[in-house]
């Protein structure tokens, strides 16, 4: 089959395109012929080997977690999937393999497609709508009414988080965007939204039960001013440090600090399939590359400024 793999670790450049052996699948996995893929930040993180202490050195590697395809092998332990079903996965081996034809996924990862819309949108979804999910949801544990923002609002993960918190019953949702991006998110559902170019929301008078700062770049000290004495404080980055400071929080009364650590499922892959069908969840895509121009897709990815998701099309 084709892949685009890494014999090395290092910037877009390492990316080749090979012929390879389709995936060998284990009992409880489906071979998936894969129409398309996306991309996020984990996966030039490897690329560039800034997480090689659990990625290691064996090469190639295919790199790319999120799936949409076909079913056309299952093996002697799946049950819910039969050849010929349209699924979409977050695949939960290191360092992925969704860059190709072919891939391995497991049942315990993998949802029926969402009926009304694309491959490329549908593979847009499981690892950055799910980080969203479980943050709010598991993490925050986020209640009716409350006030929520969104730091990284336009986002792969933040364009999610937006709609997400509407949908698990927020109150007012604030989205912390550039000027760009502020129609698109208010779009999405938030009420407020906050351009930083302008406006350093942690200087602000307005308070927040949740602070979920996606893009990672604001602390828990300068937000906890704008979080109220119970609120919760959620970060994308799982640094052995803020676990730590999440441990701190934890053994001490009032403000929480939370740290998101993404667990592929197919219960949550089937909640969304549901909302993007009622219409509750929409797919935000800037742009798609064919899988000949994954490393232009990363080289975009890297840039931090994309607006939704990075798709590629890998078959139609
Ligand atoms: N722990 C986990 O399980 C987990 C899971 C998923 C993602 N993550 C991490 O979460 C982070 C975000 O992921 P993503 O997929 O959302 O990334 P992304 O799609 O690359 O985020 C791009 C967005 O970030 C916004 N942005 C850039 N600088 C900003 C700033 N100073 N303030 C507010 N927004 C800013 C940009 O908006 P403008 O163009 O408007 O500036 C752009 O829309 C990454 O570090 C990723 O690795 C962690």
């Amino acid at each position: 089959m084709k892949a685009i793999i890494i014999n090395r670790y290092g910037s877009p450049e390492v990316f080749e395109e090979a012929e390879v052996e389709k995936p060998k699948i284990k009992p409880d996995q489906m071979l998936v012929k894969v129409y398309a893929a996306s991309v996020n930040p984990i996966d030039w993180k490897i690329r560039k080997g800034m997480l090689k202490i659990i990625t290691g050195t064996k090469f190639p590697m295919i790199l790319g977690f999120d799936v949409s395809g076909e079913v056309v092998e299952t093996g002697g332990l799946i049950t819910k999937f039969k050849q010929g079903d349209l699924i979409y996965a977050r695949l939960d081996g290191l360092p992925g393999g969704a860059y190709a034809e072919y891939a391995a996924v497991s049942e315990k990862v993998a949802a029926s497609k969402p009926s009304n819309i694309t491959h490329e949108q549908a593979a847009a979804v499981p690892l950055a709508a799910m980080t969203a999910l479980q943050a709010l949801r598991d993490e925050g544990q986020i209640k009716t009414g409350q006030q929520v923002l969104i730091n990284g609002a336009s986002g792969g993960v933040g364009t999610f988080a937006i709609q997400i918190a509407k949908i698990l019953g927020a109150g007012v949702v604030t989205g912390v965007c550039s000027s760009k991006n502020l129609d698109l998110v208010k779009s999405l559902g938030a009420e407020r939204v906050i351009d930083y170019t302008q406006q350093d929301f942690t200087k602000e008078s307005a308070k927040y039960d949740i602070v979920f700062d996606v893009s990672g770049n604001c602390s828990f000290n300068e937000c906890k001013g704008v979080l109220h004495p119970q609120g919760v404080y959620i970060t994308t980055q799982p640094y052995p440090g803020n676990y730590l400071k999440s441990f701190l929080t934890w053994i001490t009364p009032g403000q929480k600090y939370k740290v998101i650590l993404l667990k592929s499922n197919s219960e949550d892959l089937a909640f969304l399939k549901e909302q993007i069908e009622a219409g509750k969840l929409r797919v935000v895509i800037d742009r798609t590359y064919p899988l000949s121009e994954t490393a232009a897709a990363h080289a975009y990815s890297e840039t931090g400024r994309a607006t939704g998701k990075i798709a590629i099309s890998i078959a139609s």
